[in-house]
């Protein structure tokens, strides 16, 4: 309760001091002046922020923040009332003004030098993870590098716990049930397929030995 407690704290504070746009300005910014906003959260470096549930960005390709930043302006993403992470990172999707801005942030984001996140679950089994795996490489790529033609984000070098979240999400359906989410519905079942909690370890622990 305590800890709860001071996370919706600290993301009040980081989404107060995200505002970059004084009312009523209309001034196109640029990727760099629009990440301002994001850097509150997910870091200067993109790096993210555990302790506010922060996922690691840096270095997503431009196509998957463009995509994502649209599901969550659209509210394809980050509408169900159980979503908390998704209802927190919303609100900052709409910042941008328009799809111009949009993809300038994304392209920014791309620019971010990768970074691995280090792994903070204990007990996954990373051989038996090796095994699931071999259903996600035709989307996500053999080491996790994300595949644009499958429209699969990179796995590799993100936070295991994340990781385990939205595997949690999509399988509990607060991620890929909105009608208009067709990527978001190819993964669905992938993560329905994972029959309990140490099942997504393992496959999270294999996805830990790639490097980005
Ligand atoms: C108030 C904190 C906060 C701010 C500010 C913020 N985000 Fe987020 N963002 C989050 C959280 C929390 C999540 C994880 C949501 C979840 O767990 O489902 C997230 C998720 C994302 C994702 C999805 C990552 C993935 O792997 O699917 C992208 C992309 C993203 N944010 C980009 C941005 C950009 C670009 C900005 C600035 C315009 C921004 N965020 C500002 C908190 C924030
Ligand atoms: C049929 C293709 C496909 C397969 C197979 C697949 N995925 Fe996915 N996965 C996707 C797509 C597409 C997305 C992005 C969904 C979206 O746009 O919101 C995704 C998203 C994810 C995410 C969220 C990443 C993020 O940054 O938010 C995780 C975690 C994930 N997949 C893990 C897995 C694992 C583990 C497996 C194997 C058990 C797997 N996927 C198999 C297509 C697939």
């Amino acid at each position: 309760m305590h800890r709860l407690m001071s996370v919706s704290l600290a993301f009040a504070m980081m989404a107060s001091l995200g505002c970059i746009r004084p009312e009523g300005a209309k001034k196109t910014l640029s990727g760099q002046e629009l990440y301002a906003a994001c850097a509150s959260c997910h870091g200067e470096t993109g790096a993210g922020n555990a302790s506010i549930a922060a996922p690691n960005i840096a270095g997503l390709p431009a196509w998957y923040v463009e995509a994502q930043l649209a599901k969550y302006r659209s509210g394809v993403r980050g509408y169900h009332p159980e979503d908390h992470e998704g209802l927190r990172m919303r609100p900052m999707s709409r910042q941008m003004m328009d799809e111009a801005e949009v993809k300038a942030v994304s392209a920014y984001v791309a620019t971010l030098q990768a970074v691995k996140a280090a792994p903070s679950i204990q007990g996954g089994d990373a051989t038996a993870g090796a095994g699931q795996y071999a259903v996600c490489q035709a989307c996500h790529g053999d080491k996790g590098q994300g595949l644009e033609a499958t429209k699969g984000p990179p796995l590799a070098g993100q936070y295991d716990w994340y990781l385990v979240s939205q595997l949690k999400k999509f399988k509990g359906g607060l991620r890929g049930t909105h009608p208009l989410d067709t990527t978001g519905a190819q993964m669905r079942p992938m993560a329905t397929m994972l029959a309990d909690e140490q099942a997504m370890k393992n496959v999270v622990a294999h996805i830990a030995t790639f490097s980005r």
